[in-house]
């Protein structure tokens, strides 16, 4: 975002400079309305930028909170805008566009094989979320000549949902900015429209009433060991939620989250190479079925500071299947 808008305020200037060649020429009662129009951040002090500003900048919620409280199944669904061009998947083809494997945390125009314009290839730096994020949001704008077509992603939002996909496309996905209490407090009052207040809503109205965040209730691991008769290919359906960060086959790599491979009885926290958070490191024993259970119904609410951006299965039935579907992968 700084880069963006450094960019923004030296463009700025340039109008700036050029409008006052113009205004050598042309006389005064021409410039005041070109300049208020074109350029009104151009460094001439802050007064005047307030004064002129045509259109306010709307607030945005810094990119630790928007990829925090992103959905990377969405961002998946986004980048079928890309796809026309774009391959994800690790050794892709090259389309219009160069495939996508890895590209968070690698230099521009790096993929061989692909002719980049000499603007992409003149870039230099390193694809970060944030400069992907200011580069999707106006391909263009930021890197002007590139060869890119696309008109950008405006919605920071939707922005963010994409950069988790693109974050996932690789084995080693890099760590997420982690919010500053700062930040987090900026997004309630600006960006709580949409999603926040929806998924807020759906957790109280969802969430059954006696299920007391943080303590896996006895009770309720009995209830699903009576009922752990689940349905596995019914849980392959459900397991397409999780298939966004984790990879389930034997040996399949870390994405988002770690390797489920053999969960149901495998030690929490134990998947080779994967960097787990505090919270889950610190857990110990094995992955029960009643454990599993009270984790996917509430991921945040069983292990406080787990790193898995998910919901929750709200559904008991999804979750016995889900489990089965894992308990069925591993064995
Ligand atoms: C119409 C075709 C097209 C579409 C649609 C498109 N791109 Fe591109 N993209 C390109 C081309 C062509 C390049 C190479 C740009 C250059 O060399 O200047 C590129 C380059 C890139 C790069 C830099 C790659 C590198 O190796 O440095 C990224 C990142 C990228 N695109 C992401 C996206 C994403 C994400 C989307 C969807 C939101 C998207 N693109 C949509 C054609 C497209
Ligand atoms: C948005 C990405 C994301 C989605 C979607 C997701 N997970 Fe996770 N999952 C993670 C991350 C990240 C971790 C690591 C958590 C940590 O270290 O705190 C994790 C950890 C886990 C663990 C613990 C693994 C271990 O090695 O101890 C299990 C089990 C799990 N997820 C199951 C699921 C299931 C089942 C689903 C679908 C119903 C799912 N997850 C959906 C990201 C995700």
């Amino acid at each position: 975002m700084n880069t963006f808008e450094i960019n923004k305020i030296v463009g700025a200037g340039l109008t700036a400079l050029l409008s006052l060649f113009v205004i050598g020429y042309i006389g005064n009662a021409l410039v005041s309305s070109d300049d208020g129009a074109h350029a009104p951040d151009a460094g001439h002090g802050a007064p005047a930028v307030e004064a002129a500003a045509p259109e306010k900048e709307e607030p945005v919620a810094p990119l630790a909170v928007l990829l925090a409280e992103g959905d990377m199944a969405a961002g998946e669904k986004v980048f079928k805008k890309c796809a026309a061009c774009h391959t994800a998947e690790q050794g892709g083809a090259n389309k219009v566009g160069p495939n996508l494997w890895g590209i968070v945390g690698h230099a521009p125009a790096s993929v061989a094989g692909f002719a980049y314009s000499d603007a992409m290839s003149g870039k230099g730096g390193t694809w970060t979320l944030e400069s992907l994020n200011e580069f999707l949001a106006d391909p263009k704008g930021v890197v002007p000549g590139t060869k890119m077509s696309f008109a950008g992603i405006k919605k920071p939002d939707q922005r963010a949902d994409l950069l988790l996909y693109l974050r996932s496309l690789s084995a080693s996905p890099v760590p997420l900015p982690e919010p500053t209490v700062e930040a987090s407090e900026a997004p309630k009052v600006e960006a709580a429209s949409e999603k926040p207040a929806e998924e807020e809503a759906a957790a109280s109205e969802e969430k059954p009433a006696d299920e007391a965040k943080g303590e896996p209730e006895p009770a309720k691991a009995e209830e699903t060991q009576t009922a752990a008769a689940g349905d596995a290919a019914a849980g392959e359906k459900v397991f397409r939620k999780c298939k966004a960060c984790h990879t389930v086959d034997q040996g399949g790599a870390n994405r988002v989250g770690p390797n489920l491979y053999g969960i149901v009885g495998r030690a929490k926290a134990s998947a080779p190479d994967y960097s787990y958070s505090p919270a889950m490191a610190g857990l110990g024993g094995t992955w029960t079925e009643a454990e599993l259970d009270t984790y996917l119904a509430d991921p945040k609410g069983a292990v406080p500071g787990t790193k898995m951006s998910f919901p929750g299965l709200k559904k008991e039935a999804d979750r016995v299947n889900v489990i089965a579907y894992l308990k069925s992968v591993g064995q």
